[in-house]
């Protein structure tokens, strides 16, 4: 049993933030069907925003990504009648503080856990462009609900300063990481392929910064962590839960192989823990030397 505050899991294994569709059928039927312990809505703003133009997603490398959604959404009221049989972390975004602290109280009666998405690459304004107001976010959202609050943070030189001033000011927890920010470039034009020019680096390719990032985070403040980045077997959830994660998200994973994935990788934990004899709880942290 996994206990990340008051919430109790008795699998690590969640779908991150941006890989469902929004559509509210498609979000019940996986959680009816595969049964992850928790799923994440796309981040949520007051309004509705439209993706960036095509192409916004492209494979560039065996299970490696890069995508500039750019933060289309169907805007925080897609959570009305939103009914799921698995638990509900909703991923809220905005603007500015203002914005991000209305959507959170609107959000929060439906959601187990509210992740504050201050990481995203992809779009001016929103997401990373936040990073620096950090605490206040932190501190307004937390003075305004009553549910776990998580912020999700990026692959970041100073993350220790911006980690440590999400946890000051409040934070339950910590999603490490978002995207990576990269660039593509079409060898025939000479330009960017991507329309917003630059996009996300996720997959396969970001699972040892993710490790890193992860295990720097927890060796400082020990925070609870949900781990993302590059998971495509029980060997990277087995990995991110030693340095500290103890949830574990499945994203580009799911885009590239689809959803059996999460039952394989289930599958394959459990036969790696009972041939050890190791719990889960035995493993978070087990990495990190301190
Ligand atoms: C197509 C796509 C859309 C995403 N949209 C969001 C988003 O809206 N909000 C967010 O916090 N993260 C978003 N992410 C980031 C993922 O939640 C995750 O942090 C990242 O992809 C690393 O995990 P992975 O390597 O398992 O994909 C998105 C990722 C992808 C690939």
């Amino acid at each position: 049993m996994i206990n990340l505050g008051t919430l109790n899991f008795n699998d690590p294994i969640i779908i991150p933030s941006g890989i469902i569709p929004d559509v509210k059928k498609v979000i019940q039927d996986i959680c009816t069907k595969y049964k992850p312990s928790a799923i994440t809505t796309k981040t949520l703003t007051k309004n509705p925003l439209s993706p960036h133009n095509p192409p916004t997603i492209l494979k560039f490398h065996d299970n490696c990504y890069i995508n500039a959604i750019g933060l289309g959404n169907p805007g925080m009221t897609f959570i009305n009648d939103l009914h799921i049989g698995c638990k509900l972390f909703i991923s809220i975004g905005g603007k500015s503080v203002q914005e991000i602290k209305e959507v959170a109280e609107f959000a929060q009666n439906k959601a187990d856990l509210l992740e504050i998405n201050i990481s995203s690459p992809n779009r001016k304004g929103y997401g990373a462009s936040l990073a620096n107001d950090v605490y206040k976010i932190v501190k307004d959202v937390k003075g305004s609900v009553s549910k776990p609050v998580f912020v999700k943070l990026g692959p970041w030189d100073n993350i220790l300063e911006i980690a440590g001033k999400a946890l000051e000011a409040g934070a339950d927890g910590l999603t490490l990481i978002n995207t990576l920010k990269g660039l593509l470039i079409d060898v025939e034009s000479l330009e960017p392929i991507l329309t917003y020019e630059t996009g996300g680096i996720s997959g396969k390719c970001i699972y040892p910064l993710s490790l890193r990032i992860i295990s720097e985070v927890y060796k400082e403040y020990e925070p609870s962590i949900i781990g993302v980045g590059g998971v495509f077997s029980y060997k990277e959830v087995i990995g991110l839960m030693s340095v500290g994660a103890k949830l574990v998200g499945i994203g580009t994973a799911i885009i590239d192989k689809g959803y059996d994935i999460i039952n394989e990788i289930r599958r394959d934990l459990d036969l790696y823990l009972n041939q050890k004899g190791l719990k889960l709880e035995d493993i978070i942290g087990k990495a990190v030397k301190r």
